[in-house]
């Protein structure tokens, strides 16, 4: 190359350039930021609950987008039919396997993690919601009817979540609850509202009585130690409360953290 004279990128120069910005932006996006996909037959269901509160700000601070997906866009007939009878008889209706596949398919990347929402699914806990907090794209399917069938779990799903031993008619309530628990642990989300890390569950303890102003009320008194400003003794307090309160109504937790 002759003294002085600038050379000209390449078309390849250009493009890795461009491509190393993409990853660049997805790498600092992703760390921080995560998606949610919830399919259903009722959208309109999640309005409430993801236009308030928590949800809402952590949407508006960019920390989480949802997008609520209308399962029946997905049907192939004339009536947006999304159910049909089960095969060998039985009562009610079982969601068809076309409509979720190509709803899922529609959003689903390589980074995705499917939630099916369903009573045999397994029971949904604080750890498993610290563990799915870190995940960068949740889809749920929400289950209806009678449930889906059965090449919807085989095919679709990474995991089957149920959120406790009832049945609900649908899985937009059971999905917002597994939403609200993991959302709320996403980095700054809660801000200085809350610690998680001392919350019920996340050390195998529930987390024991609290009081606030006024510190007698109707002649019921808050523990003196909490009045005290001796933070060690407070912070003795709560655990040893902690503590009781979860041998007494859940023995089940009670392998305690070493402090
Ligand atoms: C009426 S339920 C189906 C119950 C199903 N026939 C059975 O006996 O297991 C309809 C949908 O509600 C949701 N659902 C109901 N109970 C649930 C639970 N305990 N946990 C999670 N999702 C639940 C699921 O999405 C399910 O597909």
């Amino acid at each position: 190359m002759a003294k002085g004279r600038k050379s000209i990128p390449s078309v390849f120069d250009i493009w890795y350039l461009i491509f190393g910005i993409r990853c660049l932006i997805f790498g600092v996006l992703t760390l921080f930021f995560m998606k949610i996909d919830i399919i259903t037959i009722f959208p309109e269901m999640l309005d409430g609950f993801l236009g308030h509160s928590m949800m809402k700000r952590a949407a508006e601070a960019g920390h989480v987008e949802f997008n609520s997906i209308q399962l029946r866009d997905f049907a192939t007939d004339k009536h947006r039919k999304t159910d049909d009878r089960p095969f060998g008889g039985g009562p009610g209706m079982l969601m068809k396997p076309e409509p979720m596949f190509k709803a899922v398919e529609s959003v689903r990347t390589a980074s995705s993690r499917v939630l099916l929402m369903c009573p045999q699914g397994i029971p949904f806990k604080q750890a498993r919601a610290q563990e799915l907090s870190t995940e960068e794209h949740l889809i749920f399917i929400c289950g209806h009817y009678e449930g889906i069938d059965e090449r919807i779990r085989q095919e679709l799903v990474d995991e089957d979540i149920s959120i406790g031993d009832y049945v609900l008619t649908n899985g937009v309530l059971s999905a917002a609850v597994v939403i609200d628990s993991i959302v709320r642990l996403l980095p700054d989300v809660l801000g200085g509202e809350g610690a998680t890390d001392s919350e019920s569950f996340s050390v195998s303890l529930l987390e024991g009585p609290q009081y606030t102003r006024p510190a007698n009320f109707q002649g019921l008194d808050t523990p003196s130690v909490l009045l005290s400003g001796d933070h060690a003794a407070i912070a003795a307090w709560r655990r040893e409360q902690a503590e009781k309160w979860t041998a007494d109504r859940r023995p089940d937790l009670t392998i305690f953290p070493e402090v």
